[in-house]
């Protein structure tokens, strides 16, 4: 291979510009060329690129602005939920371009939709694909964690915990909604590290009675015991607004506690931005290179998935990462999303355990 191509799709993540940087630096040292395709897929469709590597001094080296921007949040080259890649029609226009630069390989940065684009335009055009998986909402199947988890997980503390000082201030109670879409990753492993007094999650399916009924016990409970902070953690996933819930329970307890104050906080996008850690730089060089490697290899419609738990991938260098086929991830995201997933059954079980520990 000669040229490759990356995007970066869907929800951005912090993580994605290292990953970008990985991708254009080892590509480089073996001679291949990068390409930038500017907002996802739709750069694609309507051919517009951005060149993430040039000729420098008789070789290839990676555009310098990457070491600018691979230690902060969003994307380089932008991203965007493309409606127009949905239809066949224009995962082939996009087929068409990438053919007519010369591009023989396309790595794909994102989250279930970005995924599912990569799998359809290899099943359909017979174009070389492979994914990475990005979204702070770590919902995808077949990986441990997706590039940005880590860093949305320490905005969510470090927010929380400013939090916990004013509410011990006043003595209040706290419901702090954190993102995540329809997974209730975010709030069940961020509940465990900022010792929340509880986690709501989609995936309990609690009725929005059972949701006062909790946070009302656990505010009962906890000023009760002489907490002066109580705080409690809610998935995006769940329906119920966060401040309805809050005045909800307001209502609920205003005989037994006259002057309850409790607060809604939306966290919200804050959450996906700022410079990514570590444990996302150091994952999305690794995920970066060995994507690389694998299209250079003649891999095509699968996934780099860090510290799988799920059988049959195939190793790779890293012994941390393993390929798995694109078909195989999206059934297993899938089935983390239903809650068929013994991943998934395996998360509730501990949140089951860490629910009764929490309010301890
Ligand atoms: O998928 C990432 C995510 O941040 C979700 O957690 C959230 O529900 C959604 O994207 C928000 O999307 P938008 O930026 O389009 O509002």
């Amino acid at each position: 291979m000669k040229t490759i191509a990356v995007l970066t799709s869907g929800g951005d993540s912090p993580g994605m510009n290292a990953c970008l940087r990985a991708v254009a630096k080892f590509a480089a040292a073996r001679g291949v060329h990068v390409l930038g395709a500017l907002e996802g897929y739709e750069g694609l469709i309507d051919d517009r690129f951005r060149e993430l590597t040039r000729v420098s001094g008789g070789g290839v080296a990676a555009d310098l602005e990457l070491d600018v921007v691979g230690g902060m949040g969003g994307t380089l080259i932008g991203s965007a939920r493309s409606a127009r890649f949905r239809e066949a029609l224009f995962r082939q226009k996009a087929f068409e371009n990438l053919k007519a630069r010369g591009v023989e390989g396309l790595i794909v940065i994102g989250g279930n939709g970005s995924l599912t684009g990569a799998h359809l335009l290899a099943q359909e055009t017979g174009f070389k694909t492979m994914g990475i998986p990005g979204s702070i909402d770590n919902d995808i199947g077949c990986t441990a964690t997706c590039l940005g988890v880590d860093t949305a997980l320490n905005t969510i503390v470090e927010a929380c915990d400013k939090i916990s000082d004013t509410a011990r201030a006043h003595r209040r109670a706290f419901v702090v909604e954190v993102m995540g879409r329809d997974s209730g990753y975010l709030a069940m492993a961020s509940a465990v590290a900022v010792a929340a007094d509880a986690a709501l999650l989609r995936e309990q399916g609690k009725t929005d009675e059972q949701l006062v009924a909790e946070v009302a016990n656990v505010v009962r409970k906890g000023f009760a015991r002489g907490k002066r902070r109580v705080l409690v953690i809610k998935a995006e996933g769940i329906g119920m607004a966060t401040t309805k819930l809050v005045k909800d329970v307001e209502q609920a307890m205003h005989a037994e506690l006259p002057g309850l104050e409790i607060r809604a906080t939306v966290l919200g996008h804050v959450v996906r931005g700022g410079n990514p850690t570590y444990q996302d730089r150091s994952i999305a060089g690794r995920l970066g290179a060995v994507a690389v490697q694998a299209l250079l290899e003649g891999g095509t419609d699968e996934m780099v998935a860090w510290q799988s738990r799920v059988p049959g991938g195939t190793a790779t260098l890293d012994p941390f990462i393993h390929r798995f086929k694109l078909d195989v991830v999206l059934k297993e995201t899938a089935a983390l999303i239903d809650g068929t997933s013994p991943v998934m059954q395996g998360r509730l079980k501990l949140m089951q355990m860490a629910a009764d520990v929490l309010p301890l």
